[in-house]
C-alpha cells in the first residue's frame, strides 16, 4: 500500500543513471518500458527500498506515468514498499511451511528482534516478514534474506537464533 509515509526523496545519481542507460539498449527502441523491472532492482539495491519519490523518477526517465511503475512494484513482493533493515528475514507462510512450524519461527524471530513485522531493529540490521511460498515447501520451515534471497532450510529456534548473530557480527 503506498501512502505519504512512503515517500523520501532520492538523489538518482549519474552512475546509476548510466546503469539505467545500459538496460535500456538491451530493448527495441521505443520499449524502453520493458527495462522497468531490472530498473527498479537497481534502485532499491541502491535505496534499499522503492519511495514514492524513487517511482516517479523511474517512470520521469522510463517516460511513462506513474500509476505505470506503482502497479509493477505493488504486485511483486520482492519490492519493498517501505524501509527495511539490511537483512530483511522473509519467513514462508504457506500452508506447508505452516505445519512445520513456520508460525512458531515468526513468532520466535518476532521476539528475539524486539520488532513487529516489516518494523526496523533500532540498530538498522533487521527487519522481517512472512511471505508466499518460495518452492522449498520438503525443507520447510524456510526462510529467505532479502535482497540476496539466500534460503536457509529445515529452521529451528536454534538455527534461527544462530543466523542473527552470524549476521550480526558480518
Ligand atoms: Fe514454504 Fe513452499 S510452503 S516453501
Amino acid at each position: 500500500m503506498l501512502s505519504v509515509k512512503n515517500n523520501s526523496p532520492v538523489e538518482i545519481k549519474d552512475d546509476l543513471l548510466a546503469k539505467f542507460d545500459e538496460i535500456v539498449k538491451r530493448y527495441p527502441e521505443g520499449r524502453q518500458k520493458s527495462a522497468l523491472l531490472p530498473i527498479l532492482h537497481l534502485v532499491q539495491a541502491e535505496f534499499g527500498w522503492l519511495s514514492v519519490d524513487a517511482m516517479d523518477k523511474v517512470a520521469a526517465y522510463l517516460r511513462i506515468e506513474p500509476i505505470e511503475v506503482y502497479e509493477v512494484a505493488t504486485f511483486y513482493t520482492m519490492f519493498f514498499l517501505q524501509p527495511q533493515g539490511k537483512y530483511v528475514l522473509e519467513v514462508c507462510r504457506t500452508g506447508p511451511c505452516c505445519l512445520v512450524g513456520a508460525e512458531r519461527i515468526m513468532k520466535h524471530i518476532e521476539n528475539r528482534l524486539g520488532v513487529k513485522e516489516n518494523e526496523v531493529t533500532p540498530d538498522g540490521l533487521f527487519s522481517w516478514r512472512g511471505i508466499e511460498c518460495v518452492a522449498a515447501c520438503g525443507m520447510g520451515p524456510v526462510l529467505q534474506i532479502g535482497p540476496t534471497y539466500t534460503y536457509y532450510e529445515n529452521l529451528t529456534e536454534e538455527s534461527v537464533d544462530q543466523l542473527i548473530e552470524e549476521l550480526k557480527h558480518k
